[in-house]
């Protein structure tokens, strides 16, 4: 049986499966948006999804630059768009 957790992205909460990475759960619950460029504020998602373009860089508990699609959702986690 798959389990069930909660963390919250932007201070909104989001429920998903065990095993899911931040960005997959994010995506699945259709918030697409991520984060916003430095240089001209355009939205950016998922683009590889496999670690090598950064485009899905979040903050996660305090931590910078770390990418969504790598690190699995945990149980409260506190993730928020880079900045
Ligand atoms: S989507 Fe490319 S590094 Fe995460």
């Amino acid at each position: 049986m798959t389990e069930r957790i909660t963390f919250t992205f932007n201070d909104k909460e989001f429920t998903c499966e065990s095993g899911q990475s931040i960005a997959a759960a994010l995506i699945a619950a259709d918030n697409r948006e991520l984060r916003k460029t430095r240089f001209g504020n355009e939205p950016r998602s998922i683009f590889c999804g496999i670690g090598i373009c950064f485009d899905c860089v979040v903050e996660i508990d305090g931590v910078a630059n770390q990418r969504s699609c790598l690190v699995e959702a945990k149980q409260g986690m506190k993730v928020v768009s880079a900045t």
